[in-house]
């Protein structure tokens, strides 16, 4: 595993990274949140993502119980978590960075997580109603208070990343490091065409995620949803019509024949491909069992395999137009 500066800050992340959204108290109880983490942490991950908003909480919980029973020493690890859409439907409780649920908001998952602190803290989307000032004030005294090492955000637009980036460097506040954008084959253009100036420019950090495309990438979609998959959890009817795009299917369709030569398999390829872009600080990967796990984290062998010429048939592959990788 190698580790990469999360873009200009001083902290280094595996190159792979593990997250739980959908998983932890869904699909995996204590047991096996501490079996897969353990696979991950063996294999080199020192960063797990999480957040307020998954399982309304039961997540963080999840994960504070494993990383009790795993006793790893504090330092050798980095957890995050989000804070965006709450656990409540209240007016202030829901869809909102403003500093009241910034603060009460980490202090609730520090409880769940049984944590003093977390290393990175983002605002999950962006809050159109709370100006940013007032949100960078609050991240800034989280910081100072001990209760978060950096500040983050995720799907935030380039102009709201720089406006943060501008209103903390005029009041020297603690700047956010990092942007949480999705990042794989089929979603791309983003983060190559917006964002990319950001990475550059400013030094800023990616923790990228979705890289299989919630599972699409692996290629068990092909014959349809296939049991035990996330495609088959109450309450994710709405990626149906993703998993069962027939052009994206036949998309993955068309890479088996590259992992084959590579000799990997098609969640190795897709995870490799991520890791190719110098601007990916980490991959956060996904799985929902430890196999998985496993399999995924073998995809740092597969990424020196990608030439330039394997990369350009991946690119026809997905239909890439050269000015999108130009914009
Ligand atoms: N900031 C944000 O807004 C945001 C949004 C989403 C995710 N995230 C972060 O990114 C992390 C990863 O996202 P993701 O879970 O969507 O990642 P993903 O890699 O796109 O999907 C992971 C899922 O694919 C399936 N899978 C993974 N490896 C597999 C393998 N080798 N073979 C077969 N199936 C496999 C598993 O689901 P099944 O086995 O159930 O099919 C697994 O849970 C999350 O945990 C979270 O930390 C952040």
């Amino acid at each position: 595993m190698e580790y990469r500066h999360l873009g200009r800050a001083g902290i280094q992340v595996s190159e792979l990274s593990f997250g739980s959204w959908v998983t932890f108290h869904t699909q995996a109880d204590v047991d096996a949140a501490v079996e897969m983490m353990a696979a991950a942490y063996d294999a080199g991950v020192n960063f797990f993502d999480n957040a307020e908003v998954y399982a309304s909480g039961k997540s963080e919980e999840v994960m504070g119980a494993a990383l009790k029973q795993l006793g790893w020493r504090r330092s050798s690890y980095l957890v995050s978590t989000k804070i965006y859409w709450g656990v409540h439907d209240k007016v202030n409780e829901r869809n909102t960075l403003n500093r009241k649920r910034l603060i009460e908001g980490i202090n609730g998952s520090l409880e769940r997580l049984g944590l003093e602190y977390v290393d990175i803290f983002y605002c999950h989307r962006p809050d159109k109603t709370t100006p940013i000032e007032e949100t960078v004030w609050a991240m800034h005294n989280i910081i100072e208070w001990g209760r978060a090492m950096y500040w983050g955000t995720s799907e935030w637009s380039a102009a709201e990343i720089v406006s943060a980036l501008e209103i903390a460097e005029r009041h020297h506040l603690h700047k956010p490091i990092t942007e949480q954008p999705i990042y794989n084959l089929f979603e791309r253009h983003r983060f190559s065409s917006e964002y990319e100036r950001v990475y550059r420019d400013y030094g800023y950090g990616t923790t990228t995620w979705s890289p299989l495309a919630s599972g699409l990438l692996t290629g068990k979609y092909s014959q349809g949803i296939p049991e035990g998959s996330r495609g088959t959890l109450k309450g994710y009817d709405w990626l149906h019509d993703h998993l069962t795009d027939k052009d994206k299917l036949s998309m993955v369709e068309a890479l088996e024949p590259i992992a084959r030569e590579l000799d990997c398999t098609l969640s190795q390829l897709s995870l490799a491909w991520c890791l190719k872009n110098p601007y990916v600080s980490t991959v956060i990967t996904g799985a929902s069992r430890v196999e998985q796990v496993h399999e995924n984290m073998k995809a740092i062998e597969v990424a020196p395999k990608l030439t330039p010429e394997v990369l350009e048939r991946i690119d026809a592959i997905f239909g890439v137009r050269q000015a999108d990788e130009e914009e």
